[in-house]
């Protein structure tokens, strides 16, 4: 399902910071050559997670699911000086394109790359954590969140993707399979948790943000 006419995303697009010259290509080389390109963030969103990164201006990032490593990339653009993003991936056949591409943006200081399951890395990776992007498999988002709300900074920020998944999180729950399941359980986790505020954008496919109150 779309959920903005094409014409509107284009016109928002067109109002909307370009990507660098390194995204595009990466944008293009992941569409001409990955499997399943439309997992990448892309233009729009892209733009939004570097905006929200630089409104945090992070020390730490946590990246969960790299892909092509699209997104680590917008949210290293906000980082403050010294910062890191912090990207997991499962999958090492990737992993000679993700460091092609933070070579081209010269990131190379500010991006570490660690291949495994998620799960079992994220207790390894030193918080505390300013910014949290949540965009590897779907069953576990609940566990993500688990994993790293207590090490999520008082006003830093999780943002998970996904979140409306083409629009079948309104179906009733005997129709979902497990990923819509756990995709409509963490929205309201998400919303029921007093840790955090919560905010559904119904941007691209849904992209819910939580912000760690001070309490
Ligand atoms: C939707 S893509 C990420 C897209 C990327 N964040 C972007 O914006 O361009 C999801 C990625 O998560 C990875 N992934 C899936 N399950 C995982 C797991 N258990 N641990 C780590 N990575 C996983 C997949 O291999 C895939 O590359």
């Amino acid at each position: 399902m779309e959920f903005i006419p094409e014409e509107i995303e284009a016109y928002a697009e067109k109002y909307t910071q370009p990507e660098s010259k390194v995204l595009q290509e990466l944008n293009r080389e992941t569409w001409s050559r990955v499997m399943q390109p439309r997992m990448l963030s892309g233009h729009l969103q892209g733009r939004l997670l570097s905006f929200l990164s630089g409104l945090v201006q992070p020390d730490r990032v946590l990246d969960i699911g790299t892909y092509t490593g699209y997104s680590a990339l917008c949210l290293a653009e906000g980082l403050a000086p010294g910062g890191k993003v912090h990207t997991i991936e499962v999958n090492r056949e990737l992993e000679h394109m993700i460091r092609l591409y933070i070579g081209k943006a010269g990131m190379e200081d500010s991006i570490a790359l660690h291949f495994g399951e998620a799960a079992e890395l994220i207790p390894s990776i030193e918080g505390p954590y300013d910014l949290v992007f949540i965009d590897a498999d779907k069953e576990n988002y609940p566990r993500y969140f688990d994993l790293v709300v207590d090490r999520v900074r008082p006003g830093g920020m999780i943002i998970a993707d996904n979140v409306l998944w083409s629009g079948n999180v309104l179906k009733p729950a005997r129709e979902m399979d497990a990923e819509t399941s756990a995709l409509a359980a963490y929205a309201k986790k998400v919303y029921d948790d007093p840790r955090v505020e919560s905010l559904l954008l119904p941007v691209r496919d849904g992209l819910m943000l939580a912000r760690k109150g001070d309490g």
